[in-house]
């Protein structure tokens, strides 16, 4: 379903080498299998997708067609891991245009929670003045700042523009089981709910509700893409061969390559639809090892647009990155290069030749250049955008990224770096229980 190329990075490091990390991997395996390393308390990932039952699902599904029957426009409210993975695999699938046409036939997805930009909130809520909306709001603590200031401000304009109990219908809350002030309101309120399972992480939990019911909405197939995602839990399993796994291959060599100086990893595409597959990418790595003053850069660039920006720094910078591509086998559609007769442009060159074969060219033209320039260069090959490769790239990436980080000897599934900025945010805008730090970072001003 999804091939991995390491040869590219094998001027730089060597086969030997990745192959000596087969113990390291197979312990990391071992540990996530059997609950007992790090962060043990959050593998409820791990089989995930083999897990799910089809009443989940119809479930999932009923709710979405509430929604998509009584809604032009749902606001999907989360930040980090609540809002990345619905995100990645909406702009993955969805054509790029059709959004902006009147005859639509799946709501508009919109996304809050995830900043608090004074003018993105305003200009949102005038946006969503005269359309019928819906509110998914998505919080595993239930108190994360942004989502819930962004939640309060549309669940007002909702229950307003539409009456309490049409808000009922068109709000769910996808949160814990029992704690956090977004299980209070959904409870009090009477809200649909959704409960994201103790034992998964929120950068770990496209697969649960989180993703699942905003993908749905969103008119795309969830039971392919956990059927995607079931085949690649196969396909990475502890028992395959390392050679033939690639998350054990590519945990492995981006392990080697950090070892050997090259401190960042840059997810390249070239498709514009992936922008957020690298985003979500971006979250799941950075969180998962950037920790202990250890852990590689995750960074990502769209090409062939960055190579008119980025590019210059990735030939020619400081030699300490990497590239992983995401190659695309098939496009969706089919678009030739017309000929011109008088060619005044002088691409008759192309003439007859697929955008695609050209998109392709630029991709080995840049790996060669990018090789040639001192930067090693992995290939990820999925066959297509649609909903059973993403499912399967998604959890091949959460797969690795437990490998990845035991090899490096961190806990992935933490966060505590997170917290230092709450603190002091907290107590710059005086919130109860912030008395003394309140005091403290008012000393430091
Ligand atoms: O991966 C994580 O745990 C985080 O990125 C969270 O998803 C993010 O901070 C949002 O947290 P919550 O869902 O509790 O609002």
């Amino acid at each position: 379903m999804i091939s991995l190329n390491i040869e590219k990075t094998l001027g730089f490091i060597s086969k030997e080498n990745v192959f000596a990390y087969e113990a390291q991997v197979k312990a990391a395996q071992e540990a996530l299998e059997n609950g007992t390393g790090k962060g043990n308390d959050f593998l409820g990932w791990l089989h995930l997708p083999s897990s799910i039952t089809k009443e989940h699902l119809a479930d999932l599904k009923a709710t979405a067609q509430t929604l998509r029957d009584n809604c032009e426009v749902v606001v999907v409210a989360g930040i980090g891991g609540s809002y990345l993975g619905a995100r990645a695999v909406i702009e993955a699938l969805s054509n790029s245009f059709t959004w902006l046409q009147d005859k639509k036939t799946a709501p508009v997805i919109l996304y809050a929670g995830h900043n608090i930009g004074e003018d993105y909130l305003y200009e949102l809520t005038e946006y969503l003045k005269d359309k019928k909306f819906g509110v998914i709001n998505i919080s595993k603590s239930g108190t994360t700042t942004e989502t819930a200031l962004a939640f309060r401000l549309l669940k007002k304009q909702c229950e307003d523009q539409r009456g309490k109990d049409m808000a009922k219908k068109v709000i769910v809350a996808i949160t814990d089981a029992k704690k956090g002030a977004a299980r209070v309101t959904a409870d009090n309120e009477g809200y649909k709910s959704f409960i994201i399972p103790d034992n998964v992480g929120g950068r770990f939990s496209v697969l649960t509700p989180v993703g699942l019911l905003p993908i749905a909405i969103a008119g795309f197939d969830i039971e392919k893409l956990v059927a995607g995602a079931v085949a690649m839990e196969k396909a990475c399993g502890k028992d395959v061969p390392f050679a033939e796994n690639p998350a054990a291959i590519y945990a492995a060599t981006r392990n080697e390559l950090y070892k050997n100086g090259k401190k960042i990893e840059i997810l390249v595409n070239y498709n514009p639809k992936l922008h957020y597959v690298s985003e979500w990418w971006k979250q799941l790595y950075g969180e998962s090892e950037g920790k202990e003053n250890k852990g590689i850069f995750p960074a990502a660039v769209d090409f062939s647009t960055d190579l008119h920006s980025m590019g210059q720094w990735i030939q020619e910078g400081e030699r300490t990155i990497y590239e992983t591509v995401i190659s695309v086998e098939k496009t969706q559609h089919s678009l030739q290069v017309p000929s011109d007769e008088a060619n005044l442009d002088g691409l008759n060159f192309l003439a007859g030749k697929h955008v695609d074969e050209v998109n392709k060219m630029a991709e080995l033209g840049t790996q060669l250049a990018h090789v040639d320039g001192g930067v090693p260069n992995m290939r990820i090959v999925i066959p297509a955008l649609n909903e059973e490769s993403i499912g399967g790239l998604l959890y091949f990436f959460e797969i690795a990224c437990g490998i990845s980080g035991y090899i490096l000897g961190v806990n992935p599934f933490n966060q505590p770096g997170v917290e230092a900025y709450k603190k002091n945010m907290f107590a710059l805008l005086n919130k109860p229980g912030y008395e003394e730090e309140s005091k403290a970072i008012q000393a430091r001003l």
